[in-house]
C-alpha cells in the first residue's frame, strides 16, 4: 500500500516507520525543515527505544521516506494518515484541532478521489464529521473519511505497534474498511483483533480508554493514601485485586499522578465533549481533581518524610520524564514537585537518564547531576519521581552514606522499605 503520514511527531512517526517495516510504501510529511532534515539524516526528534534502527532500516529499503511537501508526499498515497498534535487548548481544555484542519485544508487541494484520509490523532467525537466537511466545501469529492486511534504508550511504543490488544477502525464506507484492512493485514496474521465501529464510536473509544486507565490509576492512588492511614501495603492489595480477571493486574500502581501528552489532555477534552452534549462524566471529572490533587500534595510528602519544612534542605530527585523510557517532560508529576520544593526554599539536584535536555527547558532553577548517586550526595531527602529501570538496584549503602539526612521517598514503590532500612535510610514508600 502506499501511504501518506501527516505529521511527524511521536505518534505519526511510530506509525509511518512501522507501516513502513510492514513492507509498505510511506511517505512521511511535516513543516518542520529541521525534523524533517534530520529525519533524513537519521536524526530521531524523540527519544523511543527502538525507533533510530527501525527509520534507518526503512530509510536504506526506499521504503520510508521524508518530505516538507505535502502535494508530492500525498500524491499517489491510497491513505492519508493525520498525526498532527492536537494540543489541550489554553483556558478550556478543548483539543485544538487547528493542525487537523490546517492538514484537511492543504490535503483538499490535491487529494484524489479513491484516497481515504484516516485520523490517527486523537481527536473528539465528530472531528471526521468536520473534515467531510471542509472536504466538500473544497470541492473534493469521492474520499473516505475513516478513524484510526492509536493505544501506543511512550517509550513502548514499537512493540505497541506490532502487537496490538486490538485495532479500533472507524469507517462510514466498504472502501475504507477494505483499505484499512489491507493496511494492517500484516498484523491479522498475528491475530490482533480488528474491530470496524462508526466513525463516531472510533473516536470515542479512544477517549474512553484513556479515561478508564486514568480512572484505574486514581483509583489505586486514592486506596493508596488509606493503605498508608490503616497501615497497609498497596502493592499488595493491587495485587490481591488485579489477579481478579474482571479487574486485571495492570495500570494499579500507585504513585504521584499520572501525567503525560495523553491522560491529562484526553480526559479534559472528554469533558469538554460530554458538556457539549449535556451529559455529565462524574467519575471522569473527579479523576482529574483526583489526580491534580495528588500531584500538587507529593511536595508536603517529602515534609512529611523530612519531618520539616523544605526550605534550606538539599533534595534529590531521580527521574524528571514522566515516565521511564522517555524525554517526555509534559505534564511530568515531577514539574509541580519541583517547582513547589524551590518555592518553598529547597536546593534540587535532580538526574534523569534521558530527559536533562528537556528538563533545562522547564526547570532554570536546579542543578542537573551526572547521575543518581551524584543527585543524593549531601541530600537531606532522595525522592524517586520516575521509575527508571537503573534506579531498581542502586547501592543503598552507597547512597545513604552519601547523604545528609537519609531519607528516602520512594513515589513509584521500587524498594522494599526493609532493604532501605538495613541500608540506614529512613523510607517512605
Ligand atoms: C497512554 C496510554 O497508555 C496509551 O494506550 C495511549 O495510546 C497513549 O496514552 C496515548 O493516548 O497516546 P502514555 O501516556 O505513553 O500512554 O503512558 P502510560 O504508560 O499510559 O502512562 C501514563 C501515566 O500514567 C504516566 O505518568 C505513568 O507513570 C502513570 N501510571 C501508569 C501510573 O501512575 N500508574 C500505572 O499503573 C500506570
Amino acid at each position: 500500500m502506499r501511504i501518506a503520514m501527516i505529521g511527524t511527531g511521536y505518534v505519526g512517526l511510530v506509525s509511518g516507520a512501522c507501516f513502513a517495516d510492514f513492507g509498505h510504501q510511506v511517505c512521511c510529511v511535516d513543516m518542520d525543515a529541521g525534523k524533517i532534515e534530520g529525519l533524513q539524516a537519521g536524526r530521531m526528534p524523540i527519544w523511543e527505544p527502538g525507533l533510530e534502527a527501525l527509520v534507518k532500516a526503512n530509510s536504506e529499503h526506499g521504503r520510508l521516506t521524508f518530505t516538507t511537501d505535502l502535494p508530492s508526499g500525498v500524491a499517489n498515497a491510497q491513505a492519508v494518515f493525520i498525526a498532527v498534535g492536537t494540543p489541550a487548548r489554553r483556558g478550556d481544555g478543548h483539543a485544538d484541532l487547528t493542525f487537523v484542519f490546517d492538514a484537511v485544508r492543504e490535503l483538499a487541494k490535491v487529494i484524489k478521489p479513491g484516497t481515504v484520509v484516516v485520523t490517527k490523532s486523537t481527536v473528539p467525537v465528530g472531528t471526521g464529521d468536520e473534515i467531510e466537511r471542509i472536504l466538500k466545501e473544497e470541492g473534493v469529492t469521492g474520499v473516505s473519511v475513516a478513524s484510526n486511534p492509536e493505544f501506543l504508550r511512550e517509550g513502548a511504543a514499537i512493540a505497541d505497534f506490532k502487537h496490538p490488544d486490538r485495532i479500533v477502525v472507524g469507517a462510514e464506507d466498504e472502501h475504507a474498511r477494505e483499505i484499512l484492512r489491507e493496511i494492517y493485514r500484516p498484523l491479522f496474521l498475528n491475530r490482533a483483533p480488528i474491530l470496524f465501529t462508526g466513525r463516531r464510536t472510533a473516536e470515542l473509544t479512544k477517549y474512553a480508554a484513556n479515561a478508564f486507565l486514568a480512572v484505574k490509576i486514581s483509583f489505586i492512588n486514592e486506596i493508596a493514601d488509606l493503605c498508608e492511614a490503616v497501615d497497609a501495603d498497596v502493592q499488595d492489595v493491587a495485587r490481591g485485586i488485579g489477579l481478579d480477571n474482571r479487574i486485571g493486574p495492570k495500570f494499579l500502581h500507585a504513585g504521584p499522578g499520572y501525567g503525560g501528552s495523553c491522560f491529562p489532555k484526553d480526559t479534559l477534552a472528554l469533558l469538554q465533549t460530554a458538556e457539549k452534549f449535556g451529559v455529565d462524566q462524574r467519575i471522569v471529572r473527579t479523576t482529574v481533581g483526583v489526580n491534580d490533587d495528588r500531584k500538587a500534595a507529593m511536595v508536603d510528602r517529602v515534609e512529611r518524610a523530612i519531618g520539616s519544612s523544605v526550605q534550606g534542605k538539599r533534595i534529590g530527585v531521580l527521574g524528571l520524564a514522566f515516565k521511564p523510557n522517555t524525554d517526555d517532560m509534559r505534564d511530568a508529576p515531577s514539574i509541580p514537585l519541583i517547582n513547589s520544593l524551590v518555592e518553598r526554599g529547597a536546593k534540587v539536584s535532580a538526574f534523569d537518564p534521558v530527559a536533562r535536555e528537556q528538563a533545562e527547558k522547564v526547570f532554570n532553577n536546579i542543578e542537573f547531576a551526572h547521575d543518581a548517586y551524584a543527585a543524593a550526595s549531601g541530600a537531606d531527602a532522595l525522592v524517586i519521581v520516575t521509575e527508571w529501570d537503573e534506579f531498581r538496584a542502586l547501592d543503598l549503602d552507597k547512597i545513604a552514606s552519601s547523604m545528609g539526612g537519609k531519607v528516602l521517598v520512594d513515589l513509584r514503590n521500587v524498594y522494599d522499605r526493609q532493604e532501605a532500612e538495613e541500608a540506614g535510610l529512613t523510607y517512605f514508600g
